[in-house]
């Protein structure tokens, strides 16, 4: 048993992006607010709590140690660096999945272009945490536009989390959203449609149940 400020918190945010040239990218439509908001409700119960996140419009939480990254890659190298030092880590980024197999150092000109863009697999960095779990608490989001809860819970298993945090993808982009809680125990929670802010609260109070 421990106290709450004690726990060492880390938040990802934001989406991660995956360059084609130097100024085009693939990425996704994350706006970072759930991730900056769960830092922030992670800030009130722990003085210890790092964000790294990926690009977005928002203005980093101050009493947080902010990392900022771009590329999932580096997402992956900040996290897996923190990873040994932490007692929760709560992956909200919206991680590219994908990145072109080659980035062109010019810009690529339309008469260049052949039509076809390679993709490459990026780490899944949450599974990794997950192989390499001691004594950590894990939690993910799946955001999902079909079978919401099977493949939440699919995930839940597959990336050996603690808890998953089931949404639609309506919550892209948006001050509120609407989630299922899927513990690793099998039980699962739903709470009604919250402001982000509420969430994260919401969130945060499991999280330090499952650990005090
Ligand atoms: N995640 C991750 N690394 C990736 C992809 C996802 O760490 N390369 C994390 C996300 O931060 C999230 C969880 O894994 O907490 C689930 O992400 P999601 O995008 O819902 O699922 P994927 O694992 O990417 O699977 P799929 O794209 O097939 O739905």
């Amino acid at each position: 048993m421990r106290s709450s400020e004690s726990l060492r918190f880390l938040v990802t945010a934001g989406p991660t992006r995956e360059f084609l040239d130097p100024i085009r990218f693939i990425s996704s439509r994350s706006s970072g607010k759930m991730g900056y908001a769960l830092a922030e409700a992670a800030r009130t119960v722990s003085p210890h709590v790092v964000l790294v996140s990926g690009p977005t419009m928002l203005t980093p939480p101050s009493a947080v140690d902010y990392v900022s990254v771009t590329t999932t890659q580096e997402m992956a190298d900040a996290v897996l660096a923190q990873f040994g030092g932490c007692d929760v880590v709560i992956m909200v980024a919206a991680v590219c999945d994908f990145r072109p197999k080659q980035m062109a150092l010019s810009k690529i000109s339309k008469k260049a272009f052949h039509g076809v863009l390679e993709l490459e697999p990026t780490v899944d960095i949450l599974a990794e945490l997950g192989r390499r779990k001691r004594s950590q608490t894990l939690v993910g989001f799946a955001a999902e536009t079909d079978d919401l809860l099977a493949n939440a819970r699919t995930k839940l298993q597959q990336k050996n989390l603690d808890l998953i945090v089931a949404n639609t993808t309506d919550a892209f982009e948006s001050e509120t959203n609407t989630v299922t809680l899927l513990f690793a125990d099998g039980h699962t929670e739903q709470l009604p449609k919250l402001q982000k802010r509420d969430l994260a609260m919401a969130i945060i109070e499991r999280v330090v149940k499952l650990r005090t």
